[in-house]
């Protein structure tokens, strides 16, 4: 096996084997191991018509010790159940979501890049409508499959800031739509404000409340938090993705004695954060250099220098820490592959 570790981007490569399961009158089977990375369907099936499909995105870290460890599975098992409540899709059972991470795991360790890369080993579980259905009705069979690859770390000349931009005139989602769940739809409603940013030399799109445009949703495909005052500020709000590594920073950050607020953070209190940041399985955290708000021509910058926040290094660095084994899991976050 040929593998740059420290190169790879965020992309695909090809492991040895997924795993997947079906649901039929009523349940679902037993797990089955493919070496396969491609599947037969049906034309009518509902996910290719009206996107009946949620997804999870989480890692394995291979430690300095060697040992595999996972980043709570047990959440991205709950907001998968929580996407299917969302499509009317049968919810998979925690445990059989849980024995499918680790056997895609255990299945593909060589693919588990060495301590030193900085690089992971994304997991993507994926369930999805199979059975023929031409009207707009939930399917009566489901697949669900997880694949594994390996990934680059994120910030490959280190920690930095990227700029965002505001762009009122595109939502990922409703106000009272799908944007809490983890579906492929809200994805693909991304994608021409995700260019429009890239092409204007923005590392993302900064979404703003889709119903008023007065608070702050989130950046892309993170949340987003603000640092002031000692206290880690976060949007509440019906259309943004409950984050697993929003959630973590939370607790981390009162660990650390600051104040946390989740809570409707209007636009205008972004000049008043010391640092700001987005922050996802992806990354951890993107620390945000400055936000332009192109309709208004205003700039909140977080970062003179460029450099990130001393508390997005911080916090980063613990939650980092605490994924590759160098510190004490206290929280009870990570499941160690045996
Ligand atoms: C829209 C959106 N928001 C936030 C996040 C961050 O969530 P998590 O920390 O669970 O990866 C993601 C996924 O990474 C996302 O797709």
């Amino acid at each position: 096996m040929n593998i740059d570790w420290s190169n790879l981007s965020f992309g695909y490569i090809k492991t040895d084997y997924n795993v997947r399961c079906y649901y039929k009158d009523g349940k679902w089977s037993a797990l089955e191991i493919s070496d396969s990375e491609y599947l037969t369907m049906h034309m009518a099936a509902t996910v290719l018509h009206y996107s009946q499909e949620a997804f999870e995105g989480l890692k394995a870290f291979r430690g300095k010790d060697g040992k595999i460890r996972i980043f709570r599975i047990d959440e991205n098992a709950k907001r998968m159940q929580a996407s299917c409540d969302g499509l009317l899709m049968p919810q998979l059972p925690i445990s059989l979501f849980e024995e499918a991470v680790l056997r895609a795991v255990k299945l593909n360790e060589r693919f588990v890049p060495p301590y030193e890369s900085g690089s992971s080993l994304y997991i993507r579980p994926v369930l999805f409508g199979t059975s023929a259905q031409v009207g707009v009705k939930a399917a009566t069979e489901y697949m669900f499959i997880i694949f594994v690859t390996p990934v680059g770390p994120y910030f490959k000349g280190g920690f930095q800031t990227t700029p965002f931009c505001i762009l009122r005139e595109y939502d990922r989602a409703a106000p009272l739509g799908t944007g809490i769940y983890k579906v492929g739809g809200n994805y693909a409603a991304s994608l021409v404000a995700n260019k429009r940013a890239h092409d204007l030399g923005y590392s993302n799109v900064f979404y703003l409340d889709p119903k008023e445009k007065k608070y702050i949703d989130e950046c892309g495909a993170a949340n987003f938090f603000g640092i002031k005052d000692n206290t880690y500020i976060t949007p509440e709000s019906s259309s943004i993705l409950p984050s697993i590594t929003n959630k973590s920073l939370m607790q981390l950050a009162e660990s650390i004695g600051m104040k946390v607020e989740r809570r409707g953070v209007p636009l205008e209190e972004l000049s008043t954060f010391e640092e700001a940041g987005a922050c996802g399985t992806a990354a951890v955290i993107s620390p945000i250099n400055r936000i332009d708000d192109l309709d208004t021509n205003v700039s909140y910058v977080f970062s003179k220098d460029g450099k990130p926040g001393k508390v997005c290094e911080k916090l980063y660095n613990k939650l980092r820490a605490i994924q590759y084994g160098d510190e004490a899991d206290t929280f009870g976050w990570v499941t160690v592959v045996e």
